[in-house]
């Protein structure tokens, strides 16, 4: 079995460049089915959630190239088919764009519903209501969403959590629709906006993503363009808040300042210094780090993807810090794992209590999820000796190259198979 081997206490130092966002590329892959023709995607994130996505299309019929390590050519012209395998779709969330993509193109789906649960249950109710109003019938059979429309029809659609799948699958379905179909309390994350800036480079008619109306002018036919993926927010707020846990300077290359408003006011707030620049931020630190309380909320409020990084870094900060996560019912399972560290968290359902201790202590833990598993790496950096961390698969479905990108900010971290029989002390 892989794991890193992280020696703690180690100060980062330097530039890193951020890849590709995840969540936008996992949406923006498989609407690509939407598409007649060729689409050139740039700035994807070198992961395990793209591959899986990409073998989908495949399946499907999609010619799909890598015209470099980051660029996709993706032609979906071919594609006559609308039923998704479960071998794949069982392996990333995401996996319920599909039921968009291909209700919109084919007016038919059949896709097992998304990979199981790290975090509590993770409904989908939104997204088939969203596709009901558009005219769709969606049963559940034998393991398969099937979704089936004589024809989709533009629809007002008021959802009644701010979902970012959601929205997104609606828009991905309501593209060719007749008429105009508006979102009303639509996600506003910068994904979302991501996803209907592909479209309209498509040749889609979608107006207001990034505010809680959107609205979609159903057009007959997507044509095919070239389009470049954001900067992945959650991958730049994970370095962030790796260079103030370490004490380091860090320059954050490859971001977008707006998008990472809500961490620079926290770590600002905890005494971190944080610089921006047109495409950049700096982070380092002059003294100590201070306590903060935190609470997870949509976008533009501080993302429930930070969470655990946070509350990693925030359990050896001195004081009594409070974490409330607002967005996902049960986001704290990792703590038991932070807690090997040393941590003192106690969870009361959706509020984290965090007293701050002085120092962690390295230990063997598990990346429980995919954040988990970030925050896990956060923790080994800032503690006292060897951690090693288990279960690297759930962190390389969404981080490019963690270890490669901290090493050359000065970590020493190494991915080892267990089986291996160096010393943990020869090897970091
Ligand atoms: N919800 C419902 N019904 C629905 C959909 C969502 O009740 O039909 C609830 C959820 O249970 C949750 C809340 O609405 O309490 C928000 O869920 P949302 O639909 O926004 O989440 P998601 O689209 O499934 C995306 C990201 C997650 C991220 C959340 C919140 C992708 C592929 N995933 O999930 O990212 O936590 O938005 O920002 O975009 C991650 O990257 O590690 C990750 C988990």
């Amino acid at each position: 079995m892989e794991k890193f081997v992280i020696m703690g206490g180690k100060r980062l130092v330097g530039e890193v460049t951020i890849s590709g966002a995840k969540n936008a590329a996992v949406a923006v892959i498989p609407a690509a089915l939407l598409v007649e023709g060729v689409c050139r995607i740039e700035n994807v994130p070198s992961i395990k959630d793209v591959d899986v996505i990409v073998d989908i299309l495949k399946y499907l019929g999609a010619k799909v190239k890598y015209t470099d390590s980051h660029s996709l050519e993706i032609n979906c012209e071919r594609v006559r088919s609308f039923s998704a395998p479960y071998e794949l779709t069982d392996r990333m969330r995401a996996s319920y764009y599909l039921i968009g993509a291909l209700l919109g193109r084919f007016n038919h789906a059949e896709v097992p519903p998304p990979g199981g649960c790290n975090f509590g249950c993770r409904p989908i109710d939104m997204h088939i209501k969203g596709f009901e109003a558009l005219g769709a019938k969606v049963s559940f059979d034998r393991g398969v969403i099937e979704a089936h429309a004589t024809k989709l029809q533009a629809a007002q659609v008021f959802m009644d959590i701010v979902s970012v799948g959601a929205t997104i699958n609606i828009m991905l379905a309501a593209v060719r629709a007749e008429g105009t179909t508006v979102i009303e309390n639509a996600a506003k994350e910068p994904h979302v906006v991501d996803v209907a800036n592909f479209l309209n480079a498509m040749g889609a008619d979608v107006k207001g993503a990034g505010t809680d109306i959107i609205k979609i002018r159903g057009v007959g036919k997507l044509s095919g363009g070239t389009y470049t993926i954001i900067p992945d927010q959650i991958e730049a707020g994970t370095f962030m808040i790796a260079a103030a846990a370490t004490a380091g300077d860090v320059l954050v290359k490859n971001v977008i300042p707006k998008h990472m408003e809500s961490i620079t006011a926290k770590l600002i707030e905890m005494n971190a210094r944080v610089e921006e620049f047109d495409d950049s931020i700096r982070v380092s630190r002059e003294g100590e780090l201070q306590k903060a309380n935190v609470k997870t909320l949509p976008y533009p409020g501080f993302p429930t993807d930070l969470q655990p990084q946070i509350v990693a870094l925030l359990s050896a900060v001195p004081g009594t810090s409070v974490i409330t996560e607002s967005v996902w019912d049960n986001r704290f399972q990792y703590v038991s794992e932070l807690r090997r560290f040393g941590a003192q968290i106690n969870v009361d359902g959706r509020v984290a209590v965090i007293e701050g201790v002085e120092q962690l202590t390295g230990a063997p833990v598990r990346a429980t999820d995919l954040r988990a598993g970030a925050s896990m790496v956060i923790a080994a950096l800032m503690a006292q000796g060897v951690t090693e961390i288990y279960d690297l698969r759930h962190i390389d479905r969404g981080y490019e190259d963690l270890e490669d990108k901290l090493r050359r900010l000065g970590a020493q971290i190494v991915r080892k198979n267990d089986d291996t029989a160096d010393m943990v002390g020869e090897v970091v």
